[in-house]
């Protein structure tokens, strides 16, 4: 797992090379036989649920002793519910009973730096609330962690705040914690079949370390990767504590219900925030693990902030997408790591990537992967430079051009004697790999350069040189970063904010390489990581630096502060608009001062749920209580039914026109006495009006009521319409995207389905 997350899902692109890889199959592993069980009944005393637990698997079984024996979690802290080995027969017996609520399949979900905080405008000396913000404490759900690294250092806090439950086990391999890492635990209850698998919170991937030190991490100066992105590595929020929930492991990926026990412990420990970059199934709100889970959490006051997923650029792509959930899409920051290729005619290209080998000698033969095959029978293979496809007579002493097939061609092309791989790809180059040999990645402009050049002469040369940084334009959403529309919903805009993921230098595990690839033998203290895994922590800080102002808003009004501060992003380098950004790039210091919010209670949520159709049992287990009585809530007269601080309108294809009427409410918590006004910006073609147009306050969190309604007609070839609507007073900006979008609209044909 970890950013192989993104590598996998490059191997997955080129299935005819799939075979020869194991890790293809990593994410397939499937347990049809372990299920979660919500139970309609509120929790009692902790023996007294697991008593129910038992008792309701036995009426099953036929005896205790097997139903104990096949009780996998009984989860007592937060929500009423266990997992169990069933039958798929057992199951439906299971769900059909009285006293069970919702029963589904336990599934397995796969895991989706310092220059990044400045970028966005967070810098060493910005304002920081230090008394508050070592109060707080930031729960990960994630790969483990590393308890010696710098990052976790523990001068100058004091014991952990007085709220903390939690524990931190002495395990093999596992150091244990001090006053910056107060909690480390680890959750696993299936096989173990992979050696990496170490039962302790030990992160021997990578992934956990990188995410918990970029959310909170201490400040380290010099942090580099061999003198790449040299600069003080830290966290949004240096002084808040931190507390690791293992719950993905190598042999399996990230189990539901392991994902459930550390949320049930997480909420329990008082854990403040919690991050989560996991993702991998999208299903509805109600049998989706970190749906369930997060809504537990933010009914006990914690903000979920989880990743978007590494799907994108295909629409629709986007998971983590209830909307008590802030879902993070990935964008670059204005660094990027290239290399200098040289050829033998004087001309120089650039390529992308990790590169930290300095050439010896000004030029080296060569040539292409099907110039040395090693017979014509493995000359498409060698065009990738597969293992085994290769001469490596032929190979020696040069440089080799391939395509992109897989991931360590560098090493397989280095382990036959060559000097280094010029790799082609038309995809995944907006973010650096990481080379155990002399490489870099190119596009297929520069391919096609080098190819002519390879065919212009007898004697091709050329040079990879080091990687150095370059400066670019920035920001822009990675190509990999998950898009809208939201599965789940078509009411709610998702992705909700963007946040730097690409590239980003972070603490790293010294127990893996940095490629983690058979043959490498590079480690480091810190390395470069990509995907939305990357952006989460990103907001997961800033979410954590809020609270450390406002201690006691709500998770809605921390995730609405965040959203409606963003900065606008341009829609003509994103061409998925909204989709792709959601409210826009995280803005951290603005969002200690949103001066309005979109709050939303836990009614209001159930009310949505209501509206969206979820049947009152399935809404019941969000609450850990007994089904709900949609029809006796008052009926919704907003057109999403949520007081959410983005609107999205689904247009209707039987209508000529179709009209949405959104009702919003937001409260003070700016200066005393203010006056917002509203600017609105439709697209063409789209009418927004908003009613009042003004919204004067005389107290704080005085609440006002407006009204947004937006008419739009279907236009053909148009998936999405952004439109804007902007409350300001003075400094303060409360900024909310309104989209219109085709939910018919076909992403591979660009027209309308009927
Ligand atoms: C890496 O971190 C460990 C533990 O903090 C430290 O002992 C070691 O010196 C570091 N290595 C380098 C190269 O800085
Ligand atoms: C974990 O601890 C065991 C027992 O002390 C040891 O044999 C093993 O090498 C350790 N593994 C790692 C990755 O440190
Ligand atoms: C290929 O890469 C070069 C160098 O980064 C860049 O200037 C060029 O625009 C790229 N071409 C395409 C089609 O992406
Ligand atoms: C959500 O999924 C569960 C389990 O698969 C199912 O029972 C329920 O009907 C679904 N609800 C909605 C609204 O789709």
């Amino acid at each position: 797992m970890s950013m192989e997350v993104y590598k996998i899902r490059v191997l997955l692109h080129y299935l005819v090379l799939c075979i020869a890889i194991t890790t293809c199959h990593a994410l397939a592993a499937d347990n049809d036989e372990l299920y979660i069980v919500f139970m309609r009944d509120r929790l009692a005393t902790e023996s007294l649920t697991v008593d129910s637990h038992l008792k309701v698997l036995s009426s099953l079984k036929g005896s205790e002793h097997i139903a104990s024996k096949s009780l996998v979690y009984s989860y007592t802290q937060s929500f009423n519910a266990f997992a169990a080995k069933l039958s798929s027969d057992e199951a439906k017996m299971m769900s059909d009973k009285d006293e069970v609520l919702l029963v589904f399949p336990n599934q397995y979900r796969k895991l989706h730096t310092t220059k990044s905080w400045e970028f966005i405008g967070l810098r060493p000396q910005s304002k920081r609330n230090l008394k508050v913000e070592s109060d707080i404490i930031v729960g990960l759900l994630d790969t483990g962690i590393t308890p010696q690294s710098e990052s976790f250092n523990d001068k100058g806090l004091g014991p952990p705040p007085a709220k903390w439950k939690g524990t931190c086990g002495r395990y093999a391999n596992f150091s244990g914690c001090n006053n910056k890492l107060i909690g480390a635990r680890y959750f696993k209850l299936d096989r173990l079949s992979d050696p990496n698998d170490i039962l302790s919170p030990i992160d021997t991937d990578g992934h956990g370390t990188h995410t918990s030190s970029t959310l909170a991490g201490s400040l380290i100066p010099n942090a580099n990767l061999n003198g790449l992105a040299k600069g003080t590595a830290r966290g949004a929020v240096p002084s808040a504590r931190v507390a690791m929930y293992k719950v993905c492991w190598a042999s399996t990926g990230c189990a539901d219900m392991d994902i459930l026990a550390a949320f049930d412990a997480a909420i329990s420990d008082g854990v403040d925030i919690i991050s989560i970059s996991i993702g991998g199934l999208t299903g509805n709100y109600t049998s989706d693990s970190i749906a369930i889970g997060a809504f537990h959490a933010m009914r006990k006051g914690i903000l979920t902030v989880a990743s978007a997923g590494n799907d994108g650029p295909y629409r629709g792509s986007v998971v983590n997408h209830a909307p008590w959930i802030l879902t993070v899409a990935a964008s670059g920051i204005d660094r990027q790591l290239r290399s200098k290729v040289e050829l033998g005619n004087g001309e120089i290209v650039s390529g992308i990537g990790v590169n930290t080998f300095e050439p010896k000698k000004k030029l080296y033969p060569l040539t292409s992967g099907i110039d040395v095959a090693k017979n014509s029978d493995t000359k498409e293979a060698s065009r990738y430079c597969i293992e085994n496809s290769m001469d490596p007579t032929k190979v020696q002493g040069k440089l080799i051009y391939c395509k992109l097939g897989s991931w360590g061609i560098d090493s397989v092309v280095r382990g036959l004697g060559g000097i280094g791989t010029v790799i082609e790809s038309e995809s995944f180059l907006d973010a650096a790999q990481i080379f155990m040999a002399p490489a870099t990645m190119v596009n297929g402009t520069i391919g096609e350069k080098i190819n002519n050049y390879m065919h212009s002469t007898k004697s091709a040369s050329a040079v990879i040189h080091k990687t150095e940084e370059v400066k670019i334009e920035a920001p822009f959403v990675a190509s990999f970063s998950s898009r809208g529309p939201n599965p789940g919903s078509k009411h709610v805009l998702k992705p909700d904010i963007t946040a730097p993921g690409i590239d980003i230098l972070a603490s790293y595990t010294p127990l893996k390489s940095l490629t983690g690839l058979k043959g490498d033998t590079q480690y480091s203290n810190f390395t470069f990581m990509s995907g939305t895994s990357m952006a989460c922590p990103h907001v997961g800080g800033v979410a954590a630096y809020v609270k450390s102002f406002h201690p006691t808003w709500s998770p809605a009004a921390i995730k609405s502060a965040i959203m409606t501060t963003a900065k606008g992003m341009q829609p003509k380098v994103n061409r998925d608009k909204e989709f792709a950004y959601g409210s826009g790039q995280l803005n951290p210091t603005k969002a200690i001062k949103p001066g309005l919010i979109y709050d939303i209670d836990d009614m209001s949520y159930i009310q949505f749920l209501c509206r969206e159709g979820y049947k009152g049992s399935a809404i019941g287990t969000l609450l850990g209580q007994g089904p709900i009585n949609c029809s006796k809530l008052l009926p919704a007269k907003s057109e999403d039914a949520i007081n959410y601080p983005t609107m999205q309108l689904a247009l209707k294809r039987n209508q000529e026109t179709t009209i949405g009427v959104f009702r919003r409410t937001v409260t003070n918590v700016g200066p005393r006495i203010s006056v917002y006004n509203a600017t609105i910006k439709a697209p063409k073609g789209v009418q927004i009006t908003v009613k009042p147009m003004s919204l004067s306050f005389s107290k704080p969190l005085q609440k006002r009521s407006f009204t947004v309604v937006v008419k739009a007609k279907l236009k053909a070839n148009v998936l999405i319409k952004s439109g804007l609507l902007i409350w300001r007073c003075g400094n303060y900006t409360v900024r909310s995207p309104i989209v219109v979008y085709d939910p018919l609209f076909d992403q591979f044909e660009g027209t309308h389905l009927l």
